[in-house]
């Protein structure tokens, strides 16, 4: 069994070895279905390498605090592109449908995420298909591709981008109640889970 310092070293090495190969995907195949495809596919790569995240590396928040999900930082570049967390949910956790302005890829490391895809509509959005995202799944999703996500934790999953999500002002979700496309605001208070980095 690896050490702690041990696992760190060797998840620092093969999460920057992902991005390097994501980077020469995106590349190599363009924002197309092709290439986000070769992008999930090489992050479920990534994922199957169980004993480099040890869900006790990625705590959930606690039952009483008030969020149920808390997002980890393992990749970005200085331009903030290409970057890569872990989400680590308790409870109920749940978005509205949204797009995401860049590529994005979900994959599965630990409990379940059912992702819901939406096609626009004049009058708001219809459910077109579903995916369970579980270890060794993912979807992968286009700049105007919408989806929902639905967990019922405890779970992890890996969520990855073209920029990084506090770059990520634009984004719309269809609010139900109110019957109208809102924008997103910028996800903030991601916790830093690069080694050399982490606070
Ligand atoms: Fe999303």
């Amino acid at each position: 069994m690896m050490s702690t310092d041990g696992v760190s070293t060797a998840r620092t090495e093969a999460v920057e070895t992902a991005m390097g190969d994501i980077r020469r995907i995106e590349a190599d195949l363009g924002v197309t279905r092709t290439g986000v495809m070769a992008i999930r596919d090489r992050l479920i790569e990534l994922s199957g390498r169980r004993e480099l995240f040890p869900l006790d590396d990625f705590p959930a928040p606690a039952p009483d605090d008030s969020q149920t999900s808390f997002m980890y930082r393992l990749a970005q570049d200085a331009d903030d592109r290409f970057a890569l967390y872990a989400q680590a949910s308790r409870g109920h956790v749940e978005t509205p449908p949204h797009n995401h302005t860049t590529w994005a890829v979900v994959v599965g490391h630990a409990g379940a995420e059912l992702n819901k895809f939406y096609d626009r509509t004049d009058d708001g959005v219809a459910e077109s298909h579903q995916h369970l995202v579980e270890a060794g799944t993912g979807v992968a999703m286009l700049p105007d591709d919408l989806h929902s996500i639905h967990i019922d934790g405890p779970a992890l999953n890996f969520h990855c981008y073209g920029l990084a999500l506090e770059r990520l002002d634009r984004r719309e979700y269809y609010s139900s109640t109110d019957g109208e496309w809102k924008l997103f605001s910028s996800i903030s208070g991601i916790r830093e889970a690069r080694a050399g980095l982490r606070c």
